[in-house]
């Protein structure tokens, strides 16, 4: 996602940590460089390199146009890492580390990588998750990765929430009640932070599922190269681009309860 994707994912999550949740957030940020968790949020962008670009994504084996798609952990996260196990990782460090600014890293590492793993398109190795595929948005020529990461979520804030993301994200908040059943939110409340292989089968449930929305959603909904995406299938997407986000904060906010709280 681009930073309102990041911002949000942060928001929602930390208005549903428990109070030993919020203070453990809190001592962190407030001892490290970073002024809030949204802050915190965009640093790994802010912070990438060759070594740690492969951490925002899982390329799955798909041909979205003929409804292929797969995700396979052992085929899919190389040893480098990926999305997955960036996850695993930084949930560890946040649980078992000392040092203050480990500690600030693994915190905006975890926020960032579990918004990513709900980017559809992060869980999708069809054109490098769609960088490599042309199409319009309001008049202009994009790609379809960014278009996912920004644009979509951009029209709906200067479109419904007149240029408001603190309204946007206000508007997530009231709707997230009904993702606390969404997959992989139970995993994230009792898996041991500690058990990286534990963490990665659970991050696996909600990777799985954005690489099924490649499929499902993404590359249908009336996609198409040659038509401006930002009419029909704009309208099309958007809720599944905002319950993302808003799964990906109650997942965030589930992990976090379980590693501070
Ligand atoms: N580069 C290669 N695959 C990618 C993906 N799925 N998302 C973002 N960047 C990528
Ligand atoms: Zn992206
Ligand atoms: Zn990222």
């Amino acid at each position: 996602w681009g930073a309102d994707g990041h911002q949000a994912v942060a928001t929602i999550a930390y208005n549903y940590l428990t109070p030993k949740a919020k203070s453990g957030v809190d001592k962190i940020i407030n001892n490290s460089d970073f002024t809030s968790i949204e802050d915190a949020s965009t640093w790994p962008d802010r912070a990438k390199t060759s070594a740690t670009g492969g951490w925002h994504y899982i390329d799955g084996e798909d041909s979205p146009l003929n409804g292929q798609c797969s995700l396979s952990l052992s085929r899919d996260c190389p040893d480098t890492g990926c999305v997955v196990s960036a996850i695993a990782d930084a949930a560890n460090t946040l649980k078992t580390g000392s040092d203050a600014t480990n500690l600030a890293h693994a915190l905006a590492y975890l926020v960032h990588f579990v918004g990513d793993a709900a980017q559809p398109l992060h869980a999708s190795g069809y054109s490098k998750g769609g960088n490599g595929v042309t199409v319009k948005f309001s008049g202009a020529s994009k790609n379809l990765h960014s278009v996912w990461d920004s644009a979509i979520l951009l029209k709906t804030i200067s479109s419904k929430y007149s240029g408001s993301h603190d309204k946007w994200v206000s508007a997530l908040i009231a709707s997230a009640t009904q993702y606390n059943t969404a997959a992989g939110v139970a995993c994230a409340s009792s898996t041991d932070p500690t058990n990286s292989d534990a963490v990665e089968t659970c991050v696996m449930k909600w990777a799985t599922e954005s690489n099924q929305l490649v499929c499902s959603t993404v590359y249908k909904s009336g996609f198409s190269q040659s038509t401006d995406l930002s009419g029909a299938y704009y309208k099309s997407v958007a809720p599944v681009v905002d319950a993302q986000v808003t799964k990906a904060g109650v997942r965030l906010a589930a992990m976090l309860n379980k590693i501070l709280g």
